[in-house]
């Protein structure tokens, strides 16, 4: 890559610190950020997005979102590391790698159905090589991108809710519902796609595209809890945090994820409070404005 601008990470940053917020606290009350998701009640829309080959293994990461109430996903790994995971007490979204042996696939999602997982995903986008047309392979497995009817078949063996990864346009948005798709997880894996959209600028017009009935989850540069704010006002449901979450538990472990998150919350909350946005589901979208100037 020659271009430095084609940063797909340093693009989203731009826009996201492009959008500001008016202040409506007449008459606010306290705001709560529980949310029913998939039918359980979490203390906050923040999730633990879906990390993988950390140094410490990944069931603490798990186990940090649990003690701040939130669900955890969990990336590429074996389902011994899944089970490890879930035995945390975690509520988690275990996201498979799209592996060119469908047997992998098939496996993830029968051992993740069978031990308690809370949803199942792919992360479709990750087949693709960054910079020529191949697919990939990453730590030492093939990849291939699934066409819609694996996508179909991969949906409806799963028995759990199913989220695309790694959804970037109206038009994959709506084919994911269509064929069956709990919802999508709106990014570009940081980085994986030159110049794409940042995520949070195409959610308000996917939301229009799926309706209410279809989860959005924004993923991508969520660094703390007024972006996370911002992407829930556009139509996001829930949004994972990946990076940002890495230094605190490299150093503290499942306390570092779990403060991280509690901190992020209280950054919501606050501005949730400011916004007279008395729970998640409910922040009116017309208090972000594009801040042209900056
Ligand atoms: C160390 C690391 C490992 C990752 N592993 C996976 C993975 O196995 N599966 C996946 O879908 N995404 C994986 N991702 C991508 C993240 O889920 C996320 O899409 C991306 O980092 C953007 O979010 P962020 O800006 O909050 O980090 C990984 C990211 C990092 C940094």
């Amino acid at each position: 890559m020659k271009n430095p601008n084609a940063n797909s990470d340093l693009i989203a940053r731009k826009y996201m610190d492009s959008l500001v917020i008016e202040e409506r606290v007449l008459g606010a009350v306290r705001p709560s950020s529980k949310v029913i998701f998939l039918g359980k009640e979490f203390d906050t829309p923040i999730m633990a997005g879906a990390l993988s080959h950390l140094k410490n293994g990944m069931a603490p990461y798990a186990e940090g979102a649990r003690l701040a109430g939130a669900v955890a996903c969990i990336g590429m790994g074996d389902n011994k590391t899944l089970g490890e995971c879930i035995d945390t007490g975690a509520d988690v979204i275990k996201i498979i790698k799209p592996y060119a042996d469908r047997e992998e696939i098939f496996s993830r999602l029968q051992y993740a159905r069978e031990h308690g997982a809370l949803a199942v995903g792919l992360d479709g986008g990750h087949a693709i090589k960054e910079e020529s047309p191949e697919f990939d392979t990453i730590v030492g497995c093939p990849m291939k991108l699934p066409t819609l009817e694996e996508m179909k078949e991969y949906i409806s063996f799963a028995g759990l809710p199913f989220f695309i990864k790694d959804i970037l346009s109206v038009r994959d948005a709506v084919l994911a519902k269509e064929i069956g798709a709990a919802g999508v997880i709106v990014g570009h894996h940081h980085n994986l796609m030159r110049w794409a959209t940042p995520p949070v600028y195409l959610m308000k017009e996917i939301r229009k595209a799926v309706g209410d009935d279809f989860i959005l989850i924004a993923d991508g540069g969520i660094e703390d809890g007024f972006d996370a704010f911002k992407a829930l006002a556009m139509g996001a449901d829930m949004v994972c945090v990946g990076r940002a979450l890495m230094p605190p538990y490299i150093k503290e472990g499942a306390q570092g994820v779990a403060n991280t998150i509690r901190t992020m919350n209280d950054e919501l909350l606050s501005m949730m409070f400011r916004t007279a946005s008395a729970d998640v589901r409910n922040i009116d979208p017309t208090v972000i404005h594009e801040g042209w100037w900056l």
